[in-house]
């Protein structure tokens, strides 16, 4: 194909950074995956205030089936959020024979096995990198470059709006709600709040994590879920006082009585590396048998760090169809690409 055509289903801060992405990409995107992407719909709810946002308002459509139904598009990018319609729409774009990229934990953390069976039986990808620690690449590390290990623990801070507030309460000395209202604006909160400050987003994200690392079926309701709302500034003061901070941690652990999952706040020494991982920074540890400890650190949320995430599943994607690759985690197939001299 000369170009790989696309579908985006939203248009918010991810998808808005997943276009911008696409477009600082353009001129090395031919040497990295030897095909270019084009967007060639968007489906968003109000197609007047997405025209603001992009110049050619001519892609955008409110229609799913103007999507579904043109053959010509490969891939459908799905960045709207929320359970419906983006359930039916992901499983829709794979019984019509298209691959399908998700930063939709929600989703995948409900569903993950039902969808990843319907992209098995149609042939397709369904990647999600996105969906967990936003830029941090942590799916692929559990899946494939850490898959020689007995994976025993994963812990780590896996929501940026909570980290933001308690970063803010602590060095600011602002107040909770302030915040809030900041990384919202900021773009790190989910489209309901709520999700992020009672601990259900980072619940949602280790029972992801716990799924892939523990070869099980582990869903967002394993996961027992506290969040930050009783935090106070004076708890804050309290643990200062103490030489501590209070973090959102996410806690996975594959023991031989069964596997634990939870995620709550915790006081945690200042020495401690996870202690200096502020605003909207992610961290994670993950221990196994072989690797012994190994630590992935970087932006958990936001347009551009989370669209780097979802446009690397793009290109990945775009890279196997375009050779027509096996599609196997040994694949060379993209070895056929031509090789960007250096001093080009
Ligand atoms: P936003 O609320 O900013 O954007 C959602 C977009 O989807 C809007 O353009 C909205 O259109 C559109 N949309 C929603 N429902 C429909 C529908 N039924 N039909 C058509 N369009 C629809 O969300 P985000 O961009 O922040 O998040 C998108 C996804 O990415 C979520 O799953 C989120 O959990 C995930 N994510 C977000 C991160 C972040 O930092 N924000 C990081 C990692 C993952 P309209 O405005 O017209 O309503
Ligand atoms: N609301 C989420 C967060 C977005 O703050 O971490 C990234 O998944």
């Amino acid at each position: 194909y000369k170009e790989i055509q696309v579908a985006l289903l939203g248009l918010g801060t991810v998808g808005l950074g997943v276009y911008k992405v696409l477009q600082m990409q353009k001129e090395e995107m031919q040497h990295k995956i030897g095909t270019e992407i084009k967007i060639k719909k968007i489906l968003v709810r109000n197609l007047e205030k997405a025209a603001g946002k992009i110049e050619d308002a001519s892609v955008l459509t409110n229609n799913w089936q103007e999507i579904v139904n043109d053959d010509k598009i490969q891939i459908v990018i799905e960045v709207m959020g929320g359970m419906e319609p983006a359930r039916t729409y992901i499983m829709e774009a794979m019984q019509a024979g298209k691959q399908v990229v998700t930063a939709n934990k929600d989703l995948i953390a409900a569903d993950g096995k039902e969808l990843m069976d319907q992209a098995k039986k149609s042939g397709c990808d369904l990647l999600f990198e996105a969906a967990v620690a936003g830029a941090i690449p942590i799916i692929r590390p559990l899946k494939q470059c850490l898959a020689g290990n007995h994976l025993s623990e994963i812990m780590g801070i896996v929501n940026g709006t909570t980290n933001f507030i308690l970063t803010k309460m602590a060095q600011d000395g602002m107040e909770f709600e302030e915040a809030l209202a900041l990384a919202t604006e900021l773009g790190y909160a989910e489209a309901d709040p709520t999700a992020d400050i009672e601990g259900l987003d980072a619940g949602r994200k280790v029972a992801i994590m716990a799924s892939i690392a523990f070869n099980s079926r582990v869903t967002f309701d394993d996961v027992y879920t506290e969040g930050i709302t009783k935090i106070t500034a004076s708890d804050i003061r309290y643990a200062k006082e103490i030489g501590s901070v209070i973090k959102l941690l996410g806690v996975a652990r594959n023991t031989p009585e069964g596997i634990e999952v939870r995620v709550h706040p915790m006081l945690i020494p200042e020495r401690h590396p996870l202690a200096s991982v502020n605003d909207s920074f992610n961290a994670v540890f993950v221990h196994g048998d072989a690797v012994d400890d190994a630590m992935f650190y970087g932006r958990g949320a936001g347009e551009l760090p989370t669209a780097s995430a979802v446009v690397g599943d793009i290109f990945d994607i775009a890279r196997n169809l375009q050779y027509e690759c096996c599609g196997r985690i040994s694949c060379t197939c993209y070895k056929q690409l031509p090789i960007k001299a250096m001093d080009d």
